[in-house]
């Protein structure tokens, strides 16, 4: 039976990017949700994001490093400073609803059925960063499926590994679609919803489906200013207002 999901990471309280993506992808008949981690940190809907994504009852849901760290689960000093004041900020705003919703959060890697993993960092370790072919490669060795999708590095990207031989490529158009061959095996990042950092500020998202063994990637414009000024409403640090009209 085909199947088409949707895989979405990293949102980081950026109700304004989810909603235009959830509007963009309305259309494609979308059958199950995979989220792979951090809903809240950075942005300033945290609330909202939550109550969004609970909505559209995920198939699968898995912790990122910043839900962690509202949770307590993590030391927010390991944070870069305006992080981790945007995470003390969360844990004050965060009702206390949402909050035992994100502490619930299972942590990667999770195992959808025999074909697809979740992680946000990678499979042998949630905040580990894949940011090349080497990272790549390590994590292949822990992947105990044909695909593993993964978040954390906010850079959508596709890894494939033969017999033969493993390569990368990122993914650079806004749309674009990546056909899998079935003797390989796959890394796939869908970039960020909420906070790109590929130089290209529109939020990210991945479909999968299964029948045609295909994965789609988008970009879709959303409405910056309105995101950035909840920030500075809320007193975060600019910076994190301005990174997003530079996708940084
Ligand atoms: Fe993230």
């Amino acid at each position: 039976m085909s199947m088409r999901f949707l895989v979405f990471s990293d949102i980081h309280g950026n109700i304004e990017a989810l909603e235009a993506l959830l509007k963009f992808i309305s259309r494609k008949k979308i059958d199950h949700y995979l989220f792979l981690g951090d809903l809240v940190g950075y942005g300033a809907s945290p609330d909202e994001t939550i109550e969004r994504v609970r909505r559209l009852e995920p198939l699968s849901i898995i912790r990122g490093n910043h839900d962690k760290a509202v949770c307590g689960l993590d030391a927010i000093e390991t944070f870069n400073p305006m992080a981790a004041l945007a995470i003390a900020w969360c844990r004050k705003t965060l009702s206390r609803e949402h909050n035992r919703y994100l502490c619930g959060l299972p942590r990667g890697p999770l195992v959808v059925d025999e074909a697809l993993t979740l992680c946000h960092g990678a499979p042998f370790d949630e905040d580990f960063y894949i940011f090349g072919e080497f990272d790549a490669a390590e994590a292949f060795q822990y992947l105990e499926t044909r695909i593993g999708f993964f978040g954390h590095t906010h850079f959508p990207c596709l890894y494939a590994k033969t017999e033969q031989a493993m390569r990368g490529r990122m993914i650079e158009d806004d749309h674009c679609t990546v056909r899998l061959k079935k003797n390989a095996q796959y890394l796939i990042n869908p970039g960020s919803v909420g906070q790109p950092r590929d130089r290209n500020p529109k939020a990210a998202c991945a479909i999968f489906d299964s029948e045609e063994s295909a994965v789609h990637f988008h970009r879709i414009e959303y409405d910056i200013d309105a995101a950035q000024q909840k920030i500075l409403t809320q007193n975060l640090p600019p910076a994190l207002a301005e990174r997003l009209a530079m996708g940084i």
